[in-house]
Parts: structure tokens; sequence; C-alpha cells
């Protein structure tokens, strides 16, 4: 068998399918990264060439394939507390109006705080970990806290919540200490307490049928996908946002993301710790 190579035809067709079916549109930048990861798949997978293997990764009823080279394409990076003063506004702003929206309606129903993408579950554990630390009113409130991923690997390693000293180097030793335990190798095991915390769920932004599940949310984390995106694909994330929350609830973005170049949805909201964004209206 000759060397499998990718042309520059091939890279555009793979170019265009995995942005619809993603979001994310790599640059010629990235040629190499996604060359190397498709040859890998052609190889394992016993296709001729591109072509076949393309063929297969289109109509394959299952969805397998996709989803093998979806894990093998994203970036998972991700710490404890990344970006920590979008909790700490979360604790001492956000969740302040969140509750007295609901204690004007008389609304008894849980706060739903919605982070995607979770990547391997250190941006959900941080804000279970940040709720239980700094807001006291949690003992009155029942929360719910739901993360997903379009990354099948990195849920079930969320999910296992097993975690390498350089995941946990921003954590303050006595947190460390209280919600992890050492484990042999050098990592960290999260507490069962706080695994049973996160329901995780592996699902794609940019698909709408998997997003019509999520609705009545209070709270979005959306931090560090939208600087893969394009326009097309922020824009259509900024609705499904809408579609999401409830009247008067909240997006929290990463600190090089910003909607308001891309979406007249929401208002830009301005607290001590960050600025966040919000869908109008009133809450019903
Ligand atoms: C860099 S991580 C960000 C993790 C975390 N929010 C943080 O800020 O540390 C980006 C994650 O986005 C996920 N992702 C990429 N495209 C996605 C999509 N269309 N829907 C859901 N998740 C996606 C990747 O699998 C990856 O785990």
């Amino acid at each position: 068998m000759g060397k499998i190579t990718i042309s520059d035809e091939d890279f555009q067709k793979f170019r265009e399918f995995f942005y619809r079916k993603v979001g994310i549109q790599f640059e010629a930048t990235k040629r190499y990264f996604v060359d190397k990861r498709l040859i890998e798949r052609i190889e394992a997978t016993g296709a001729k060439d591109f072509r076949e293997y393309f063929m297969m990764l289109r109509f394959e009823a299952s969805g397998l394939e996709l989803q093998t080279l979806v894990n093998l394409m994203t970036v998972n990076e991700t710490y404890f507390f990344r970006e920590e003063y979008q909790f700490q506004c979360l604790v001492n702003s956000i969740l302040g109006e969140v509750t007295k929206n609901k204690k004007d309606k008389k609304d008894k129903k849980p706060i739903r705080i919605w982070s995607i993408p979770s990547s391997s579950g250190e941006e959900p554990y941080s804000i279970v970990i940040y709720l239980l630390e700094h807001w006291p009113d949690i003992e009155h409130w029942d929360v719910e806290i739901i993360s997903s991923d379009i990354d099948s690997e990195i849920i079930k390693s969320a999910r296992r919540g097993l975690y390498s000293a350089r995941s946990v180097q921003y954590l303050p030793v006595h947190l460390l200490n209280k919600y992890f335990k050492p484990v042999a190798g050098g990592s960290y095991q999260i507490s069962e307490d706080l695994r049973s915390a996160v329901e995780f769920t592996c699902v794609n932004l940019m698909d709408a049928d998997d997003m019509r599940n999520y609705r009545k949310v209070d709270v979005i984390f959306c931090r560090n996908l939208l600087i893969y995106f394009d326009d097309q694909s922020r824009r259509q994330a900024a609705e499904t946002f809408f579609d999401a929350l409830n009247p008067g609830g909240f997006v929290c973005l990463g600190h090089s993301e910003s909607m308001s170049r891309i979406s007249s949805l929401f208002r830009v909201r301005k607290f001590p710790e960050a600025i966040v964004y919000q869908k109008p209206g009133e809450y019903l």
C-alpha cells in the first residue's frame, strides 16, 4: 500500500464538512495537525485512501467514526479555577439576581447552571467547590449543575474525576485536601459527593436536536470554545443560549470572547468582578 497523503482539495473538503458538523473551521496553519490525525484514522480503519475514508465518514449511520475523529481533533486544555473572577461574579453578583427573580415569582424550581464545554470537568467541579465555599445560600436552594462536551472520551474522564497535579495547580491547598484524595502516581481523585453533584452529557453545541433538551437554564458558562468558532457559528451558539435560558438568565464567556459584536440578543452587564451577558425580559 502506498503512503497515504491528503491533497489540498481533500483538506478543503474535510474542513468544510467538519465545520458544518462541529462549528470549528481549521485554518491553513492547522494543516499539519489535521492531516496527521486524518492519516491516522484512514490507516486505523483500513480505508484505501482519503476518498474512501471520507465517504465512510459522511455516510456511516452510527456516527462512530465521526465521534472518534472529533475526539482526536478537539483541544481539551482546562484546569481548576481557570478565570476564577467569573466564579466570584457568580456567587457575589449573579446568583443574588437569579434568586431574587425566583423568590419574587415564588418559584421553588432548582437553580440550573450549565457548563458547556466541560472538557475533563475542571470547570463544573470548580463551580461546585465555589458554591460550597463561598455561597452560604446553597443551604436554601436546590442547584442543578449540568455539564456538556462534544468529546465522548473527555466526558468519561470528567465523570471519573481523576486529575493530574498540573490540573489542580491553582487550587488552594486547603481545598485540594478537602475535596480530593491523592492516588498512586501523583494524581488526585475528586470526592464522590462532588462527582455526584454534576450531570455530564455528550452533546454538540452546533446540533439543534441535541440543544433542544436544554431549557430553563439560569446561568451558562461557555468559556474557551467560541475562540475556535467563526462569526456564523458564534451567532448560532448565541441563539442556542438565548433559547436555553430563562428570561433574566446569564451567559459567562471566556475573557478573550465577546458576544456584543455578534449578537444583539443579550444585554451587557458590568458587575464588579466580570462582564457577563443577560437575556432580557422579565423572569416568568
Ligand atoms: C479548551 S476546552 C474549554 C474547557 C473549559 N470550558 C475551560 O474554559 O477551561 C474546549 C472544549 O470544547 C469542546 N468542543 C469543541 N467543539 C464543541 C461543540 N461543537 N460542542 C460542544 N463542545 C465542543 C472540546 O471537546 C473541548 O473539550
